[in-house]
C-alpha cells in the first residue's frame, strides 16, 4: 500500500466526496489549504454547504473555496461552478467581517451565473413532479441545463457593456418559455450591484492553474457533493447536475487526472444522504436517531435531516476504482463512540447472488441488499486523540479493516469538526 502523507502534501491534490456528499470536504480543505498555493473549487453551486471551523469561527461556505482563510492561498472558482452571486457576495461579506482578505479570490469569467429564473424553475419543477428529487432548491439543475443549451449568462456577460441587452433578451425568453413574470428592471438593478462587487475578482483561472503547474506550486482541487451524486456516474435521476467526480476537475481547470498526485476520497465513518434516492445501508429506529443527534446530521444548506446509514464499502470501492482515488479521508470517527457494535457493508446481494457495485442508476441501487460484517465498538471519547496508536484498539481495528477491504490507505481521520481535530497516519 503506497501511503503518501497528507500532512506535508506537495504537488497537486484533489478532495473528492466518495459518497452522497457532506463528508467533511470543507474541513479537510481548510486543513490542507495551509500548504496550498491554490485552492480551486471545480463543480456545483450554492447547493454545496461546506462547513469550516477554525480560529476565525464557524462558517458554512456554499460558493467560496474553503481555502479562503489562508491569506497566501489563491482561491479559484472554476468555470464549471454554477455561480450563485447572491451566495458569493454574502460569503465575501461574512469572511471580510472576520478580517479575512479577499485579495486572492478569482472567479472564472466563463462560469455560468445562477439567475433568479433558475431558482424559480427548480422550485416549480420539484413542486410539480410526483417523484421528487429533493433538490436543495438552489437552481443548480436549471443553471447547468441552460449552460448545456448554450443560453446561460456567464460572469463575463455580467461585467460586459451590453449586459442589460443580454439580460433583457433572456428574461423575455424565460418569461415566455416558462410562463414567468420576471421584471427586467428589478433584476438588472440587483445584478448591476453584484457586478460592481465582484468585478475586481473576475478573471481567467485556467491560465493561472497552468502557470502554477509549471512552477510546481501546490494546487488543491475542492469538489462539491459526492461521487454518487455525479450527473454521469451517480444514481440518476437522484443526482445533482455537475461532476463531483474526477471528471469535474478537467471540465473546470483542464487538468488531466494523470496530473494529480494525490486523489483523496472523503467519507464519514458512516454514510448520509439528504434528499431522495436509494441508500442501501440506511438506518431506521433508535440507531438512526442516535447518529443524527450525535453527528448533528442536518443539511448545511437546507437544514433538512440527513438520512444516516452504515459505512458502505461497496460504494467507496466503486468511487476508488472510477476516480483512481489514492487514499481515503475518514471523518467523524468520534460520532461512532459508544456503540456496542459497528456494521460495515462489504458486498451487495441481489436475487440471492453476491456482487460488487457496477455503475448503475437509482433503480439499480434500489434493490441492492447490503451484506454486513460486524465489528466491536469502543466506549472512549476519542475527540482529543491525535495519534493513531492512541485510539482505542477497536477504533484502530475499524480503520485497519477498512484499509484492508479498499486497498488504499486511510491517511486522514477526523475526530471533531475544528481544524486540527484530526489524526494523520
Ligand atoms: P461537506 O459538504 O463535505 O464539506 O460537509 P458538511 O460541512 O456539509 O458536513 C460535515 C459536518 O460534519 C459539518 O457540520 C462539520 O462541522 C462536521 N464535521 C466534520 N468533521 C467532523 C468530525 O470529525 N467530527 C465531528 N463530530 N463533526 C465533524
Ligand atoms: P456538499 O458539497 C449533500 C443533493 C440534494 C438532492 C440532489 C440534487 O455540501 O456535499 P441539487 O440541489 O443539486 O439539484 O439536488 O443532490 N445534494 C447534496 N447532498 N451535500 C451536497 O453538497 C449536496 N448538493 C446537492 O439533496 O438530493
Ligand atoms: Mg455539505
Amino acid at each position: 500500500m503506497n501511503r503518501k502523507s497528507l500532512k506535508d502534501w506537495t504537488g497537486t491534490a484533489a478532495v473528492i466526496g466518495a459518497d452522497f456528499g457532506d463528508s467533511g470536504k470543507g474541513r479537510l480543505i481548510d486543513e490542507l489549504a495551509t500548504r496550498a498555493h491554490i485552492v480551486a473549487r471545480y463543480n456545483g453551486g450554492s447547493n454545496a454547504g461546506h462547513t469550516v471551523k477554525n480560529k476565525y469561527g464557524k462558517f458554512a461556505l456554499h460558493i467560496m473555496p474553503s481555502g479562503i482563510f489562508n491569506p497566501k492561498t489563491i482561491c479559484l472558482i472554476g468555470k464549471g461552478v454554477a455561480a450563485n452571486l447572491e451566495s458569493l457576495v454574502l460569503e465575501m461579506e461574512t469572511v471580510k467581517k472576520v478580517g479575512v482578505s479577499l485579495q486572492n479570490l478569482l472567479i472564472d469569467e466563463q462560469a455560468t451565473i445562477t439567475m433568479p429564473w433558475h431558482l424559480m424553475r427548480d422550485g416549480l419543477r420539484e413542486k410539480l413532479r410526483k417523484a421528487k428529487i429533493g433538490t436543495t432548491g438552489s437552481g443548480v439543475g436549471p443553471t447547468y441545463a441552460d449552460r448545456a443549451e448554450r443560453v446561460g449568462l456567464r460572469v463575463k456577460d455580467l461585467i460586459s457593456a451590453d449586459f442589460k441587452e443580454k439580460l433583457f433578451e433572456e428574461i423575455k425568453i424565460q418569461n415566455k418559455f416558462f410562463n414567468l413574470k420576471l421584471s427586467g428592471a428589478d433584476i438588472f438593478k440587483k445584478y448591476q450591484n453584484f457586478a460592481k462587487m465582484i468585478k475586481p475578482y473576475v478573471g481567467q483561472t485556467i491560465a493561472l492553474v497552468k502557470r502554477a503547474q509549471k512552477e510546481k506550486k501546490n494546487i488543491l482541487f475542492e469538489g462539491a457533493q459526492g461521487f454518487f451524486l455525479d450527473i454521469d456516474s451517480g444514481t440518476y435521476p437522484y443526482v445533482t447536475s455537475s461532476n463531483p467526480g474526477i471528471v469535474g476537475i478537467m471540465r473546470s481547470f483542464v487538468v488531466h487526472p494523470s496530473e494529480i498526485d494525490q486523489v483523496v476520497g472523503i467519507t464519514k465513518s458512516y454514510i448520509t444522504r439528504v434528499g431522495e434516492g436509494p441508500l442501501p445501508t440506511e438506518l431506521k429506529g433508535r440507531l438512526k436517531d442516535k447518529i443524527i443527534e450525535r453527528g448533528h446530521e442536518y443539511g448545511t444548506t437546507t437544514g433538512r435531516q440527513r438520512r444516516p446509514g452504515w459505512l458502505d464499502l461497496v460504494l467507496i470501492k466503486a468511487a476508488i476504482l472510477d476516480n483512481k482515488l489514492t487514499s481515503l479521508a475518514l471523518t467523524k470517527l468520534d460520532v461512532l463512540s459508544n456503540l456496542p457494535e459497528i456494521k460495515i457493508c462489504t458486498l451487495y446481494k441481489k436475487a440471492n447472488k453476491l456482487f460488487e457495485y457496477q455503475s448503475g442508476d437509482a433503480e439499480y441501487l434500489a434493490d441492492c441488499q447490503p451484506v454486513y460484517e460486524s465489528l466491536p465498538g469502543w466506549s472512549e471519547d476519542i475527540s482529543g486523540i491525535r495519534k493513531f496508536q492512541s485510539l482505542p484498539k477497536n477504533a484502530q481495528k475499524f480503520v485497519k479493516f477498512i484499509e484492508k477491504k479498499i486497498e488504499v490507505p486511510v491517511n486522514f481521520i477526523s475526530v471533531g469538526p475544528a481544524r486540527g481535530d484530526a489524526i494523520y497516519t
